[in-house]
């Protein structure tokens, strides 16, 4: 992909964090859970993809992709019943891409006791309807920690690039032998 186009003319040039700012509450069903009652992994990425893109949606008012989710530590097993609540906000605009974080805890409905179970970084890359890339508005971080993050997120993006480029001149970014994709069963 490589036409870039204007950011919509209606967009600001500038947003500020508080802006993007985005919140969801799921209650853990069945349906969510693996055999022994505990929120699947593969699920609460999905949760974590969608509020994620909730944020870049408020900070783009485009589409958007979701071009990387960063290494996530499952810190604590979320149970059947459980209220998770997952809140994202963008750390960083470039170019057409954002670095968007999330953090998710869960409350025990009984004990009230809430715990902070994983935390995320993704980026996504706006687009139109044809799948052009769209330049996003700069991103105004405000408060100390927006700013740390909006700091940190810089240094991400570079790690990321370099890991990029690593793989790349290694041979394949994801061939069967770096993921193990040819053992057979
Ligand atoms: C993400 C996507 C739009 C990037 O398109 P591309 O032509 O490869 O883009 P480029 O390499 O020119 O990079 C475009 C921007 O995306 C960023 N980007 C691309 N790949 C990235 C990655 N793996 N991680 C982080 N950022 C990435 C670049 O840094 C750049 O950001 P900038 O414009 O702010 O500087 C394209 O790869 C795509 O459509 N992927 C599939 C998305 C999808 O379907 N997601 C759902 C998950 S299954």
């Amino acid at each position: 992909m490589s036409s870039v186009q204007a950011s919509n003319p209606s967009n600001p040039p500038v947003r500020t964090v508080a802006s993007t700012q985005s919140e969801m509450t799921e209650i853990i069903l069945p349906n969510d859970t693996n055999i022994l009652g505990s929120l699947l992994g593969g699920r609460l990425m999905h949760f974590i993809d969608l509020t994620g893109a909730m944020a870049a949606y408020r900070h783009s008012r485009t589409h958007v992709v979701t071009a990387a989710m960063d290494h996530i530590d499952f810190i604590r097993p979320v149970h059947l019943g459980d209220l998770l609540t997952l809140k994202s906000s963008v750390n960083r605009a470039f170019s057409t891409s954002m670095e968007v974080g999330v953090k998710v805890w869960a409350e025990n409905t009984r004990t009230a006791s809430v715990s902070h179970v994983a935390s995320a970084y993704l980026v996504f890359v706006a687009i139109d309807q044809e799948g052009r890339r769209q330049r996003v508005p700069e991103l105004l971080p405000e408060t100390p920690n927006e700013i740390r993050r909006y700091e940190d997120a810089l240094r991400r993006r570079e790690h990321r690039e370099a890991e990029s480029a690593r793989r790349k001149a290694a041979g394949h970014a994801t061939s069967d032998q770096e993921t193990g994709a040819d053992v057979k069963p």
